[in-house]
């Protein structure tokens, strides 16, 4: 039996790993999970149910509880959401309760992509390929702002660019499982690319991987 095929996406907010990740899924007829997802999820569960993020103990029974509602909750994409989830994602029990799941979607046949901060390093570190995803501060900075823009006319881009930078401080800096590049992951910048010239660019270096 062939082994799953396992594409790990790394990078920091805002680099283009998402868009990257379900293209590649979608052309490599592979699953894609969204890591972030379930810190998010587990953000959300625990704000819903009115705990506060600075509470360790809380947050990593909300990981331990997470269920399949909690992945369709309508607020996980906001920011409010999105600022909870990078501070639970830095408890040690939080992480271990997402673990098992994040490794049996990866082990399951044909393989998946999966996108996040510690993929390559921790969760996957045996994937087929790795990827480390960039961008410059000022690209990124500039598609968030789009982005958010779309759903809020009046979002301030000094505002956005702060907080963009506190994410990654919080998502660097952090003791366990930081974002950092896993020593064989490829270093992908996606500065001057859109999403569909990073895909093709991505799809050749996974062939290259694979048929050296
Ligand atoms: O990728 P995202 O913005 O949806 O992720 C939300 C937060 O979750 C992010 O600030 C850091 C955390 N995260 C993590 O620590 N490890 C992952 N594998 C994915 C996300």
């Amino acid at each position: 039996m062939t082994a799953p095929l396992v594409i790990a996406i790394d990078g920091p907010t805002a680099a283009g790993k998402g868009t990257l990740a379900r293209g590649l899924a979608e052309r490599l007829g592979l699953r894609h999970l969204d890591s972030g997802m379930l810190y998010r999820a587990t953000a959300a569960r625990l704000l819903a149910e009115g705990g506060d993020p600075a509470d360790a103990d809380a947050a990593a029974a909300c990981a331990r509880a997470l269920d399949p509602r909690d992945l369709d909750r309508d607020n996980l994409r906001q920011e409010a959401v999105g600022k909870a989830a990078s501070k639970v994602a830095a408890y040690p029990d939080v992480r271990q309760a997402l673990l098992a799941f994040q490794r049996a979607f990866a082990g399951e046949p044909p393989g998946a992509v999966i996108d996040g901060r510690d993929i390559g390093t921790v969760v996957c570190p045996d994937a087929t390929v790795k990827f480390f995803v960039t961008a410059d501060q000022d690209a990124r900075v500039e598609r968030r702002y789009l982005e958010l823009k779309e759903r809020d006319a009046g979002v301030d881009r000094d505002r956005v660019a702060a907080d963009l930078a506190a994410r990654d401080h919080q998502d660097t800096e952090r003791a366990t499982a930081p974002l950092r590049r896993a020593e064989d992951a490829i270093l992908f910048d996606t500065s001057a690319m859109d999403a569909d010239q990073a895909l093709e660019a991505a799809l050749t270096l996974v062939d290259q991987r694979l048929n050296p």
